[in-house]
């Protein structure tokens, strides 16, 4: 069994540079099926697990992937010839059912398993569904929970969304971008990864417009061309790096990012007692005594994202005073606490709501990787507190961060990989 061991107390200092987004490559790379031609995708976060299923998943269905480079890959679509996903594929993250909006988009077919992913509470695809229907195709759920979805001509329509859905914004965005007439998603999400998939999808000459607002207008092209497109850096990421230098007391410069995409930790970083010095493409984060106790919701973009909730978590564990974290978006968000808490930390949770009584000190402990941002919380904890701490169930963290023991280690932390024998496979266990 893989761990990451860490020896903590160590404050964080230097300079990070921060990779392209997931949340932006998993919504481009099934965009790319929808041009017969050959893209290029720059600042690609190649590493992570995720993006390699969905690089698979493009294999499946008959693309050409080329790896050019550590981060730029090249995808030729021309020869893509199935509208199939199987669960082997689909099972391992969420963000594979991107490819039923960008299949109907190309075929006007789609059969692709329920998607697996992070398990933060029941993941229902009704809006996604409500979309495809508002644009003319027919969608069931067959045995083995198969996304059956088919549209004769695929009609610009009108679409409200119910909730603000990341997914069903992206999902819809890419059946409507070849349908026919004018297509209008209201209530749509404006996290960054909207805007650059929108981004990427005019580069391939889609005529979308209102991204980043909640209304977005897409006029149907027949055609779309491939081009070359370098990947918006990665905002949770960065979040990540920025909690953790706070976390440990340090001081550290984050390269790389969108500052304006940090702003909502940014703001919850300063009301802690850090101090967060903008520059143009970087964010320096340094603070030199504990930190202060804040509030937080998590909310759809611009509010404080749910995927910095867990990490945010650890500096309230260790502020002067109680603070209160409410999450709005999953329900299964707080499995670290139980984690957290083997750490020394005082986190109670009631439904929805988390309060944080700050202690002095975390003291390392072996702990699990409950989901990929949980897995971050872990390593933020581990680097924080005194001793070591041992985390396990690292293939969530592998999901999501890049290179993630060299970047901490580069920023003076001591933390390994290693592999460990696990101790059921020493009893004969499975
Ligand atoms: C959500 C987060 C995203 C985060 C990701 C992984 C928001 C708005 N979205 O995106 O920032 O990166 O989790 O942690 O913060 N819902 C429905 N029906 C649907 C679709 C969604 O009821 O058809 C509900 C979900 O159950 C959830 C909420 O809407 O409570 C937001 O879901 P959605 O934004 O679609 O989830 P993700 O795209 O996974």
């Amino acid at each position: 069994m893989e761990k990451i061991i860490i020896n903590g107390g160590t404050p964080l200092r230097g300079e990070v540079e921060i990779s392209g987004a997931k949340n932006a490559a998993l919504a481009i790379i099934p965009a790319a099926i929808l041009s017969q031609d050959v893209c290029v995708i720059e600042n690609l976060p190649l590493s992570i697990s995720d993006v390699c299923i969905m690089m698979k998943i493009l294999n499946q269905l008959g693309a050409r992937v080329k790896i050019i480079n550590k981060h730029t890959i090249e995808i030729d679509a021309r020869s893509v010839n199935s509208y199939v996903i199987s669960n082997d594929m689909t099972k391992h993250l969420r963000a594979s059912y991107y490819f039923i909006g960008a299949l109907l988009g190309r075929y006007g077919r789609a059969k692709v398993a329920l998607p697996g992913g992070c398990y933060l509470g029941p993941r229902p695809i009704d809006q996604h569904i409500k979309g495809f229907e508002a644009l003319g195709a027919t969608v069931t759920i067959e045995e083995n929970a198969i996304v059956n979805a088919k549209a004769e001509n695929l009609t610009g329509s009108p679409v409200y969304l119910d909730m603000v859905s990341v997914g069903a914004t992206v999902n819809v965005l890419l059946a409507a971008v070849k349908a026919t007439g004018l297509t209008v998603i209201e209530n749509a999400a404006k996290e960054p990864h909207i805007v650059d998939l929108a981004n990427f999808l005019n580069s391939m000459g889609a005529d979308v417009r209102g991204a980043g607002t909640d209304v977005i207008k897409v006029r149907g092209v027949e055609n779309l061309h491939g081009c070359t497109y370098s990947i918006i850096p990665d905002q949770i990421e960065a979040g990540t790096f920025m909690v953790a230098a706070a976390a440990t007391k340090g001081n550290v410069l984050i390269k790389n990012v969108i500052p304006k995409h940090l702003e909502s930790i940014s703001t919850k970083l300063v009301e802690c007692g850090a101090e967060v010095e903008e520059f143009d493409d970087a964010v320096r984060v340094s603070l030199g005594e504990r930190a202060g106790k804040c509030n937080i919701k998590t909310m759809p973009h611009p509010g404080f994202p749910t995927d910095m909730q867990p990490q945010m978590a650890v500096l309230l564990a260790l502020a002067d005073g109680t603070s209160i974290i409410s999450e709005s978006i999953w329900s299964n968000r707080f499995r670290y606490v139980e984690q957290l808490n083997r750490m020394g930390a005082s986190i109670k949770v009631d439904g929805q709501l988390a309060v944080v009584q700050g202690v002095e000190q975390l003291m390392g402990a072996p702990v699990k990787a409950d989901d990929l941002r949980a897995g971050a919380a872990m390593i933020i904890a581990g680097l924080a507190a005194s001793g070591t701490t041992e985390i396990e169930d690292i293939h969530h963290i592998d999901r999501g961060y890049e290179d993630v023991v060299a970047k901490f280690s580069s920023l003076g932390a001591t933390i390994k990989r290693e592999l460990r024998p696990d101790p059921n496979e020493l009893n004969g266990a499975s």
